[in-house]
């Protein structure tokens, strides 16, 4: 039996594609290697977000290179979305590369490998005839209590340092109709937490027709009516598009989480401007007062970006006293880094490295004090944890998390897939520790 081994990088919509990647070898026969090394096709599904993703992977083809070259009887092929980026450009940079495919292709390497077994080219990029989502390939899902659910694929936004909207395409919305199939047969297969997965899920429906029609709100309510599904997560939202509605419907709906992650990616207006986000600090702080009046408990977590180009000490200082005045339960920060042919690239001002550095490391502590602190609020209290498994840093200890989406190592005889009550005891600013009452 031939093996694959896929690696991942970038985001959950990468993972929830290479989860159709498995399961599209799988039906084609192959069986998963464990290791890279092991594997006769050997596939990476890549991420361009930032440079820092493609560094990473230029490395890890140079391993697959060794690999192939003592056995060139193996297959290389690069999906994603730096794939979508390089197009045929590619396979100059890496030759060791036998095949490349977009996000909205991942069929075309099935079709590939059946060909490319009977003796195929190599060296071609998998142009589909149309973009499908990944959602309707098979899927392989690494837990069979935890699901992503696609609803959306490409992002109408135009944040002027973002790549995705070029390489994901315009926003197309999955008929209601298959996603509630699908969340339904998720739970008729005992999955118990979705997460409705799109570039900006709150804009969802807007492209349907108009018999299909169904806002964001309209489908967390119904998702929310499937039996058997115990926790509904979404991911992301943008600011810009979260109304009263989803407000409502996050507030009334049993399943859904109290969690909500908030992409801000600066605190300062004049940034958010240059970054054509389309709201400001006034309008972003608005929207979470609005939100924690609605749900009480909320978590709220972001993205927040250092370093955008022209900005100044007095911008960053107000991305520091947003993570403040909004409380932020976790952040992710990112330094600015200037993609292919996006807008902020060739903006004036690009800000010297060193200030970029100088900037994340002051962020990234506010950002662990604000955390730390929002944790220790949870001390003495008790929280519904789904247990995912053993703690990855103690095997003693059980792990999983809380509706608000913290991690949670703690003592238990509980398994993996069960909704336990775990008493908390203690916290850092990324987990918390307790024991299962
Ligand atoms: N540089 C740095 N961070 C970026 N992000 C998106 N594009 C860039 C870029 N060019 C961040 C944003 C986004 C997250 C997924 O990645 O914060 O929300
Ligand atoms: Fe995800 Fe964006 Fe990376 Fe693509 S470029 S994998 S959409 S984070």
């Amino acid at each position: 039996m031939l093996r694959y081994h896929v690696t991942t990088f970038g985001c959950q919509m990468n993972a929830h594609d290479s989860e159709r990647i498995r399961g599209m070898l799988e039906e084609l026969g192959l069986g998963e290697a464990p290791e890279l090394e092991q594997a006769d096709v050997m596939v990476f599904n890549t991420c361009t977000i930032r440079e820092k993703a493609e560094s990473r992977l230029a490395a890890h083809l140079a391993l697959a290179k060794t690999i192939k070259d003592a056995d060139p009887g193996r297959l290389l092929a690069v999906g994603g979305c730096f794939a979508e980026v390089q197009r045929e450009r590619l396979f100059e940079q890496f030759p060791q590369v036998d095949f490349a495919f977009g996000p909205g292709s991942i069929a075309t390497l099935g079709e590939w490998l059946a060909v490319e077994r009977n003796g195929g080219a190599s060296g071609s990029f998998g142009t589909g005839a149309q973009r499908r989502f990944a959602a309707e390939l098979p899927g392989r899902r690494e837990r069979a209590f935890q699901a992503w659910v696609q609803i959306s694929m490409g992002c109408n936004s135009v944040c002027s340092y973002c790549i995705v909207p070029t390489v994901r395409g315009k926003e197309m919305s999955r008929a209601p109709g298959e996603v509630l199939a699908e969340v339904e047969s998720l739970a008729v297969e005992g999955v118990r937490e979705i997460t409705l997965l799109g570039q900006n899920v709150n804009s969802y429906g807007r492209d349907l027709t108009a018999v299909e029609r169904t806002t964001f709100a309209e489908l967390l309510r119904a998702c929310n009516r499937v039996e058997g599904i115990e926790r509904i997560r979404f991911t992301s939202p943008h600011p810009k598009d979260f109304r009263g509605d989803v407000i409502a419907a996050m507030a009334e709906c049993d399943s859904v989480c109290e969690h909500a992650h908030l992409p801000a990616q600066s605190g300062s207006s004049r940034i958010l401007r240059a970054m054509r986000r389309t709201y400001d600090r006034g309008r972003f702080l608005a929207l979470v007062a609005e939100m924690r009046a609605a749900i009480p408990d909320l978590a709220i977590t972001t993205d927040l970006i250092v370093g955008f180009p022209g900005e100044t000490d007095e911008d960053f200082a107000q991305t520091l006293s947003l993570v403040e005045e909004a409380g932020f339960d976790a952040a992710y920060t990112f330094v600015y880094s200037p993609r292919y042919d996006t807008e902020a690239a060739s903006l004036p001002g690009q800000v010297p490295e060193d200030v970029k550095r100088e900037r994340i490391e002051r962020l990234i502590e506010l950002v662990q004090a604000t955390a730390n602190e929002r944790n220790e609020r949870r001390v003495g209290g008790v929280e519904q944890v789904l247990v995912e498994g053993r703690s990855r840093t103690d095997d003693s200890l059980l792990r999983g998390r809380t509706r608000r989406n913290t991690t949670v190592n703690f003592t238990g005889r509980s398994e993996p897939g069960e909704l336990v009550a775990v008493e908390i005891e203690g916290a850092t600013s990324t987990t918390l520790r307790g024991r299962e009452i």
